[in-house]
């Protein structure tokens, strides 16, 4: 058996920087994206952190709004309702999740769809399964990306997505459809999950629980985009791990690592839309 192919992220997501560089040349001003995030969740200062020094050092402008855990939820209405309406904001993303108390629908629904960086709100669900353009969800948008990079060919291939979450496995349902891919979504419900991701060409795992996938559910020669990022006690070291098991990638015959696959790509899609949202504010 062959050694099967890494898929490392870094390369496909610099490929998207230049992307959002080369839009971000053509406008009068710089784009600027506002992150709100309620409380201090580790894993949400990270990401946001990563999401902030990346912006800048594309040139892009980039505001934190880093608000306590117990903000009203009508504080952070008013906080987005000013942005919505501020000429110099192009993006503006919230992180998730937020504190219970807050109601998320309404919260994601409250962001301008033209405004709306994450991809989340109705108006471009909507234009992602209709067919229509919009700004879509970066971690799903992104791996198309890495395919077309590594040049993995999704029409008519079977594709089996593990997950069903509405930022990652429902938008990458549609995302592949519009690659006229065969598209399976399996879930924590789903009977029988071993033999369906067998039948797949590419799978992706996209659940948040760390070795769910086995040597077994891969058929020989897949390809595997592991989009799981599971902190795990490991000989007594913090790791992060992926939902697919290291002696599944064997059997794979090219495989997104964990770290250093897949998560370069949501931040790099995310300064793209952000790109092009500048663009399209000014277009009109
Ligand atoms: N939390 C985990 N992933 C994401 C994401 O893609 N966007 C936002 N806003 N929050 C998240």
């Amino acid at each position: 058996m062959t050694e099967p192919r890494v898929l490392s992220g870094a390369p496909a997501a610099a490929h998207l920087l230049e992307r959002a560089v080369s839009i971000m040349s053509t406008l009068p001003n710089k784009p600027h994206l506002h992150v709100i995030r309620l409380g201090e969740d580790p894993a949400s200062v990270s990401y946001v952190r990563l999401k902030d020094q990346k912006a800048l050092e594309i040139g892009m402008d980039s505001t934190v709004h880093a608000l306590p855990e117990n903000t009203l939820e009508s504080e952070l209405l008013t906080l987005i309702s000013r942005l919505n309406r501020d000429p110099r904001a192009s993006g503006i993303l919230v992180q998730l999740p937020l504190p219970k108390h807050i109601n998320e629908s309404l919260v994601l629904e409250a962001v301008s769809p033209d405004k709306d960086v994450d991809g989340f709100h109705a108006v471009n669900v909507g234009k992602l399964w209709s067919g229509g353009e919009g700004l879509f969800p970066c971690t799903a948008a992104g791996i198309i990306e890495m395919c077309k990079f590594y040049g993995i060919a999704l029409e008519g291939m079977s594709v089996v997505i593990v997950g069903r979450s509405n930022i990652v496995g429902k938008p990458l349902a549609a995302l592949m459809l519009r690659e006229n891919a065969t598209v399976t979504v399996a879930h924590s419900r789903s009977k029988n999950l071993a033999e369906v991701t067998r039948g797949a060409d590419v799978l992706v795992a996209a659940v948040g629980r760390a070795g769910l996938i086995t040597p077994e559910m891969v058929r020989e020669g897949a390809v595997i985009i592991d989009v799981g990022v599971n902190r795990v006690v490991l000989e007594g070291k913090n790791r992060l791990v992926g939902d697919v098991q290291k002696a599944a990638y064997a059997r794979a015959g090219a495989y997104t690592p964990v770290p250093g696959g897949v998560g370069p790509l949501t931040v790099s899609h995310l300064l793209l839309n952000t790109a092009i949202a500048a663009q399209r504010l000014l277009e009109g």
